[in-house]
């Protein structure tokens, strides 16, 4: 099968085609630079340095079986401070995805969503029902999904809704203006510089391991009960900020005081996955945290070593 992946130069997307790869899969991947790295895509890569949002590249789709939409402006804080840049990127742009794919009779398309789709809600363990976006990104992948809905109602195109919580593992990106909170402690800490923790610490994640993620997209391309449907990719655990921070720490062996910021705008303050929808086509979370972590604080080291942190 050929595959083609959005954002394949990003944290996901770059693990995706990775495992994919070593599937057999043939891989075309699209990226525009914007925050992912060329040296990320996997060789075996068909790689196009473009932009999700480019009309004039729909012959990339042609021949392809399944693609996975990943590009994404997908860091809350960027994302509240240009709403107008995040509906172009991920509303107007996806759509652009999904209309290539339907002209070039794409069979399958795997669109990822997000847990801040759940801002709103107080339910937890949270379901797939309890939608209730708030933030600018949010409200950009709320309207993707409403457009997969309406295609699949027009065009009869089927997609499976990735609705990942706080995915982590080697490659993720941690150059952003605020990294995501584990690269962000072990960088800090393999510094030695104080670890920052905005508000008071108390914020729970439910956080999954990229290589988890990727059983149940390989599962999404294999097994059709999974077409139109949305799946929640969790662990069904969650921890705090301190904890992760904690945790870190002691891998690392190190002990440094923390630095106190303020809270970051448009952030959830707990996230659980309710994973009984995936976990019932088999699907199960295998990565425990310390290991996950001593992968991660082994990719960052390495970057470390290669002088590009
Ligand atoms: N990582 C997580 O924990 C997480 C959680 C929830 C949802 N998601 C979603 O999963 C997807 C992948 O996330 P990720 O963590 O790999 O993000 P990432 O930022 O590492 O990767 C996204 C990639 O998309 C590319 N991109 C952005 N705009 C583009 C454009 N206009 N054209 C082409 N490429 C473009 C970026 O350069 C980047 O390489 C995103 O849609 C994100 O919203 C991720």
């Amino acid at each position: 099968m050929k595959i083609l992946i959005t954002g394949v130069a990003g944290f996901i997307g770059s693990n995706l085609a990775a495992r994919l790869l070593k599937e057999g899969y043939e891989v075309v991947g699209i990226d525009n630079l914007a925050y992912g790295l060329r040296e990320n895509v996997p060789d075996g890569v068909a790689f196009q340095k473009r932009d999700i949002r480019d009309r004039g590249i729909n012959s990339l789709y042609e021949g392809v079986d399944a693609v996975f939409h990943l590009a994404a402006k997908n860091c809350i804080s960027d994302c509240q401070a240009d709403p107008i840049e995040t509906a172009d990127i991920n509303v107007t742009g996806t759509i652009n995805v999904f209309e290539a794919a339907r002209r070039s009779g794409v069979g399958k398309i795997l669109y990822a969503e997000s847990s801040a789709l759940y801002e709103g809600s107080i339910l937890l363990p949270t379901p797939e029902s309890a939608v209730q976006p708030e933030s600018f990104y949010a409200v950009s992948k709320l309207a993707g999904m409403h457009f997969a809905e309406a295609f699949k109602r027009y065009y009869g195109m089927t997609f499976t809704a990735l609705r990942y919580f706080c995915v982590y593992g080697p490659v993720q990106d941690y150059r952003r203006t605020i990294p995501p909170v584990m690269s962000a402690f072990i960088i800090k800490q393999l510094r030695g510089e104080r670890p920052v923790i905005y508000g008071t610490g108390e914020k729970r994640r439910d956080f999954i391991y990229v290589d988890d993620v990727n059983d149940f997209h390989l599962l999404c391309l294999r097994d059709s009960r999974t077409d139109n449907e949305t799946y929640n990719l969790g662990s069904g655990k969650n921890h705090s900020v301190f904890e992760i921070c904690e945790i870190v720490s002691r891998l690392l062996g190190v002990r440094l005081e923390l630095e106190h910021k303020p809270d970051l705008p448009g952030e959830a303050q707990k996230t659980l996955a309710d994973i009984s929808k995936a976990s019932a086509l088999g699907w199960k979370p295998k990565t425990d945290l310390k290991t996950g972590l001593l992968h991660a604080i082994d990719y960052i080291k390495s970057e470390m070593a290669a002088k590009r942190i």
